[in-house]
């Protein structure tokens, strides 16, 4: 038996609710963002990209800069591999961090389970544990070219399911699989999408994009956004206007 979560505390203000995608190759641009926009924006999300170039010194110039951080490294491996990957990110006092779902249910359970006893023993902060569902970049002929039939939604909320029973606080996934996923795993199970896009922004090679309010009123609790803040003229402004339009959601 998985000992019960504790429950994460959900995000209060729009600002807590946003994460920056911090895809950049150095620490020095880092360092310049996380002094820009710490205290802004809920989280700097450090990705493979920054994470192959920069390794864990990049999550401790956040933490030291005043920033916290979603170590998005969607681990998939054994249990036991994965398990202690988790410990190694929860030591660095990360406040977010993921796995793949379909890398099973055991795999999810024992990584729940180490974090909860380590966090236990060592007195540290425990991270909320995310599972990656089905990729946004995947369609239904890329699921059955690897031997998964049937809808996207249908798998997506497979594996929801299958994390919230291994004990994972939340997914990520695309803002348009919120509503099935809600319906069935409830109110309190964490969804955290990217694919987000300003009202009034370029899309890059985002797809199905939703803008900050469509998302926050679909029931979504983080989001993610890289580009439309890293590109933009000046990053500080671009992050003003997506909490604005956040916060227009919960107005209306
Ligand atoms: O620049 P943009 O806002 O598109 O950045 C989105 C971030 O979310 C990137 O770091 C990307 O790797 C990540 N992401 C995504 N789609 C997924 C999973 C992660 O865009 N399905």
């Amino acid at each position: 038996m998985v000992p019960p979560v504790e429950l994460v505390r959900p995000p209060v203000s729009m600002r807590e609710r946003l994460i920056v995608a911090l895809d950049v190759d150095d620490l020095e641009q880092v360092k310049a963002l996380v002094r820009l926009l710490a205290g802004k924006v809920g989280m700097f999300k450090v990705g493979k990209q920054l994470f192959t170039h920069a390794g864990p010194q990049a999550v401790k110039l956040i933490r030291e800069t005043g920033g916290e951080v979603f170590l998005d490294l969607k681990f998939h491996d054994i249990p036991t591999t994965v398990a202690k990957a988790a410990i190694g990110a929860t030591r660095l006092g990360v406040r977010m961090f993921n796995v793949h779902a379909s890398g099973s249910l055991e795999m999810m359970r024992l990584t729940a389970r180490e974090v909860h006893r380590v966090c236990r023993q060592e007195g540290l902060r425990r991270p909320i544990m995310l599972a990656v569902t089905v990729l946004t970049s995947l369609n239904k002929s890329d699921l059955e070219r690897v031997g998964v039939g049937g809808e996207v939604m249908d798998q997506v909320v497979r594996l929801a399911l299958l994390s919230q029973e291994a004990g994972m606080d939340g997914v990520v996934a695309s803002p348009h699989e919120v509503a099935g996923i809600r319906a069935a795993c409830g109110r309190r199970f964490i969804i955290v999408t990217p694919g987000i896009r300003p009202q009034r922004g370029k899309r890059n090679d985002q797809r199905r994009v939703m803008t900050p309010e469509e998302a926050v009123r679909g029931g979504v609790d983080y989001i993610v956004v890289g580009r439309p803040i890293l590109e933009a003229k000046d990053p500080l402004v671009a992050v003003r206007d997506m909490i604005a339009e956040m916060e227009r959601a919960a107005l209306s």
